[in-house]
């Protein structure tokens, strides 16, 4: 629609000066009129072409554009427990982390130290939970379950329980905060802002890329301003906008795993755990039973990869 009303414009425009043209020809040359007429050819032909120009680059950012693509580097790989199945992970400061972890009986909320590895606390649940999303808000841990709707705080020092809550989200998969809301997923497309006060849904935003909803929305995490969410049995990593659940990028990770697998280690689940040191600006990832947690820097991607490519990769 753009582009069609901005190539019919050029076209009235040089109608219109068709008379004038005419007249001036050799036979009745008149320099001022030729002038007069320049004068208002040249700004009206500036202001055409500027204006198709602008309306094909907005329709190429629109198209192409406003969702980046990113590879990685690693800077740095540190030891993960590899029988903690991680569906929640969080920087705790101090080169420590949060971690959720999952699976009936193996569940759990541990403080781990990031250069290590080692479990410094653990909190076991019971066995009839699946531990999922982790987050911090207030000095408290929220964390929510695989199918049920039942959450727990804890406290953030010692790891203890504090409380059990409800949300409204049809289950438990990831939480994220940026301090005021809790970010919230279910497995599904929707991003779900939550209240940390009273645990209801003040907001849902379907995710979606290139008209496709993105589902199995899995673990969260704030970074600044965006919400990066780990896609469940992908490789990929979303970056999604928290204000108007736009997409804005895709971090694709399959060499992490695939490196994993060639070097031996065949019993590894899927990429899952995203974790950022705000301070440091250090981004970590890991998955479920990783032996390996790995700080990453991630730059533009070199290689063009068109929608199809990335809905093949990223969007199951
Ligand atoms: C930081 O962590 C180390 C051990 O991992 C601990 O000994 C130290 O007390 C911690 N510091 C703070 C300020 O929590
Ligand atoms: C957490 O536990 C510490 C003691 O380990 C206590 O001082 C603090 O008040 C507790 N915080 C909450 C929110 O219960």
């Amino acid at each position: 629609m753009v582009s069609k009303s901005a190539k019919k414009k050029p076209n009235s425009k040089r109608s219109s000066f068709k008379p004038a043209s005419q007249m001036a020809s050799p036979k009745h040359f008149d320099l001022r009129r030729f002038l007069i007429l320049i004068s208002i050819i040249l700004p009206v032909s500036l202001f055409v072409v500027l204006g198709v120009s602008s309306s094909t680059s907005f329709k190429i950012s629109s198209d192409h554009h406003s969702v980046k693509i990113y590879d990685f580097e690693v800077v740095n790989e540190f030891p993960h427990d590899p029988s903690a199945f991680t569906q929640g992970l969080l920087y705790a400061g101090n080169e420590s982390l949060f971690e959720s972890t999952g699976l009936y009986g193996r569940s759990s909320v541990r403080k781990v130290a990031l250069r290590t590895g080692k479990v410094e606390i653990l909190h076991k649940m019971p066995g009839s939970y699946f531990g999922e999303g982790l987050t911090f808000v207030g000095e408290r841990l929220f964390q929510v379950t695989w199918l049920t709707q039942i959450g727990f705080t804890y406290n953030g020092t010692n790891l203890q329980k504090l409380d059990q809550f409800t949300h409204q989200m049809k289950d438990g998969w990831g939480l994220a905060t940026d301090g005021k809301i809790l970010y919230g997923s279910d497995g599904t497309s929707t991003l779900y802002d939550i209240d940390p006060q009273t645990l209801k849904a003040t907001r849902k935003q379907i995710i979606k890329f290139n008209g496709r909803e993105v589902r199995y929305l899995n673990e969260l995490e704030y970074i600044n301003g965006e919400i990066w969410a780990n896609v469940w049995q992908t490789d990929c990593i979303a970056r999604i906008s928290p204000d108007n659940g736009r997409m804005l990028g895709w971090i694709l990770l399959p060499s992490l795993r695939q490196g994993l697998v060639a070097s031996g280690y065949n019993g590894i689940d899927v990429l899952n755990g995203i974790a950022w040191d705000s301070d440091n600006n250090r981004i970590f990832v890991t998955g479920k039973l990783w032996p390996k947690l790995y700080e990453i820097k991630i730059h533009p991607a070199r290689k063009h990869l068109n929608d199809e490519d990335i809905e093949q990769l990223c969007v199951p």
